[in-house]
């Protein structure tokens, strides 16, 4: 999604400051960038549609400078990925520069009124009404502040809005349904998207809410409402450190996400988990007990909630996952139930109206999430953190095994009864058994297998099945190759027919029971199908003599297995991609942070 920077008071530096900030927000996915300057008395915006370099490049052939900006990585909605289209977008006389993310819903008749009065405008996106907006009450008497408000109030949806204006040395900022942080340093003011944005430049930050203004000035910052009344802010303090943003040696951030996985699981169970007196405790949730849940996410949150879901339902609790954005426009009764938002981000916006949606039926929530101060943390009652640290990869790696070991420790200090010691022994194990299966996985050998596949198809039963899922997506997101994922017992029902020995199979296979047994019998019914077999198993089974191929985990708990799998799976599907040359951090089509419904 759209990403957005801004700085005042760095001098000369503002345009690198801009770049850096764009260069850091490149993961949210993009399609074309802008920055715009003001110097003197004039504002100048220089856009690109392409990667950052295209940008690079046309600056480095221009003149340009100033000491306020504000920039944008544009992930597009309304109009194709050209120039044009690309932010920011200006007024008729140029004096206004405005960069947006969502979607502003009543843009059309904003548009019709403005053209009616005499406004031309240059793209197809919903945006520019923005530029044109302030210009309108410029021209009528308007103050610049005054005129931004007022060009805000007019709006409907969603947006998180920078604008420049010529003769004024500040950057004028609106939040609403989209995300938008402040970073505080003593000689700079910053705004951005995300806090990676200007991290390099300070660790304070100040998280704006919907509906609030803030404008940054050369002599520092101010929050206010829509009737312009002060907002007293808190400012917080960024525990992470600037190069948890860099690649650290590895070719791409989700290879290095995928290794960081021993440090993120250690982290959310830090201070968590006492092995000795069998306790798990989440100091954040009190006393909050989970008699009834529902799950909402989407994407890889979803595959960790249909998880999550089946771990509360062993231990008694009636629990379901749901996709958030049919959770949203289709709730099922609630009645006691504690909504449990599940999101990476804390700002997809299909998760946040589904919780929103619940909190309005008047449900109790629960975010389970990444982003310390997102959006669903501070809105939901109650905030889980998986603490992985900070995920630039648009594929989710290390944050789907944070959540999958959060969501054990929920089920374990949330629930009635005695937390299961076999749980807590093995989760203390799973780090260290990540790091086992990362340092011994064949799985590169495997891709390069089946690298000319007509489809890849992922089975697994009970806690493997949303691994399957996830295996399937992790394949088609980033290597764009057709994959689906399947519960195992749901093949003979239709999905064989597409079984050819084209299609490898990817089985997991946990322990030597009864499910471990049936995902034989489909495994077996692929081999007759003349399918390539790919068994992730512990090896307690005997489903590798079913199989051209095996990736190992080491033998624990089912609930630990599901992580280890799943690992083998993303290594699986990060060197498909890497081997077809795909572009892994910053698939096509896709965004990190997907703040549009
Ligand atoms: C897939 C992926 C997406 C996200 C989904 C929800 O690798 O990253 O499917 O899982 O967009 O995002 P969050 O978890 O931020 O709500």
């Amino acid at each position: 999604m759209c990403g957005i920077i801004g700085c005042v008071g760095r001098g000369d530096g503002t345009l690198d400051t801009l770049l850096h900030g764009l260069s850091k927000l490149e993961y949210r996915g993009y399609d074309s960038a802008g920055v715009a300057l003001v110097d003197d008395r004039s504002v100048s915006v220089v856009k690109k549609s392409g990667e950052l370099d295209a940008l690079r490049e046309e600056l480095a052939a221009i003149d340009v400078s100033g000491r306020v900006g504000i920039g944008h990585t544009r992930w597009s909605t309304h109009g194709p990925p050209t120039d044009g289209n690309a932010h920011p977008h200006r007024d008729c006389t140029g004096d206004v520069a405005v960069v947006h993310n969502g979607i502003i819903e009543n843009y059309q008749s904003l548009r019709d009124e403005l053209a009616e009065s005499g406004h031309e405008f240059r793209s197809d996106t919903d945006t520019e009404v923005v530029p044109h907006l302030v210009e309108a009450s410029l021209e009528s008497g308007a103050d610049p502040e005054a005129a931004f408000r007022e060009a805000i109030g007019r709006l409907e949806g969603s947006y998180a809005i920078a604008c420049v204006i010529a003769g004024t040395d500040s950057v004028f900022v609106a939040r609403n349904d989209s995300p938008l942080v402040l970073g505080i340093a003593e000689d700079a003011t910053y705004l951005a998207s995300d806090v990676p944005a200007f991290r390099e430049f300070t660790d304070k930050v100040v998280y704006l809410e919907d509906g609030e203004y803030a404008r940054l000035d050369t002599d520092g910052w101010r929050v206010s409402d829509i009737d312009g009344g002060t907002i007293e802010k808190s400012i917080e303090t960024v525990t992470w450190d600037p190069e948890d943003t860099g690649k650290s040696g590895y070719d791409h951030f989700m290879l290095k996400e995928i290794h960081e996985q021993p440090r993120a699981l250690r982290q959310c169970l830090q201070g968590r988990v006492d092995e000795l007196r069998g306790t798990v405790t989440l100091e954040e949730l009190g006393e909050l007990s989970l008699e009834r849940v529902h799950l909402v996410a989407a994407g890889t949150s979803y595959h960790a909630a249909i998880y999550g879901a089946q771990l509360l339902q062993a231990k008694g609790v009636p629990a379901q996952p749901f996709l958030s954005h049919e959770y949203a426009t289709s709730p099922p009764p609630a009645e006691d139930a504690i909504v449990v938002g599940v999101s990476q981000s804390g700002e997809t916006a299909d998760t946040l109206a589904a919780t929103r949606e619940a909190r309005r039926r008047g449900a109790e929530t629960l975010a389970l999430t990444n982003t310390v101060g997102s959006t669903m943390a501070r809105e939901c009652d109650h905030v889980c953190y998986i603490r992985s640290g900070p995920e630039i990869g648009v594929a989710a790696t290390k944050t789907f095994a944070g959540q999958q070991t959060a969501l054990n420790l929920l089920t374990e200090a949330a629930t009635a009864g005695q937390a299961d010691r076999d749980v807590i022994a093995a989760l203390r194990n799973v780090p260290g058994q990540v790091q086992e299966v990362l340092d011994s996985s064949k799985a590169e050998a495997v891709a390069e297998a089946y690298l000319d596949s007509d489809a890849y198809f992922f089975i697994g039963r009970s806690l493997n099945f949303p691994v399957s899922l996830e295996g399937a997506l992790k394949m088609k997101e980033i290597s764009y190759e057709h994959a689906e994922g399947f519960a195992a017992g749901e093949l003979k029902h239709g999905p064989l027919a597409l079984v050819t020995s084209q299609t490898p199979v990817f089985a997991t296979v946990v322990g030597d029971g009864e499910l471990a047994r049936k995902t034989v019998g489909n495994v077996k019914e692929v081999e007759a199908r003349d399918a390539p077999v790919v068994a992730i198993t512990d090896g307690q089974s005997d489903v590798a003599r079913y199989a051209d191929h095996v990736l190992e985990i080491p033998e624990t708990h089912p609930r630990t297995a599901a992580i280890l799998t799943n690992v083998q799976l993303q290594l699986v599907a990060y060197h498909t991609a890497a081997k077809l040359g795909r572009s892994i951090d910053k698939p096509r089509n896709l965004a990190k942070s997907v703040t549009v419904e």
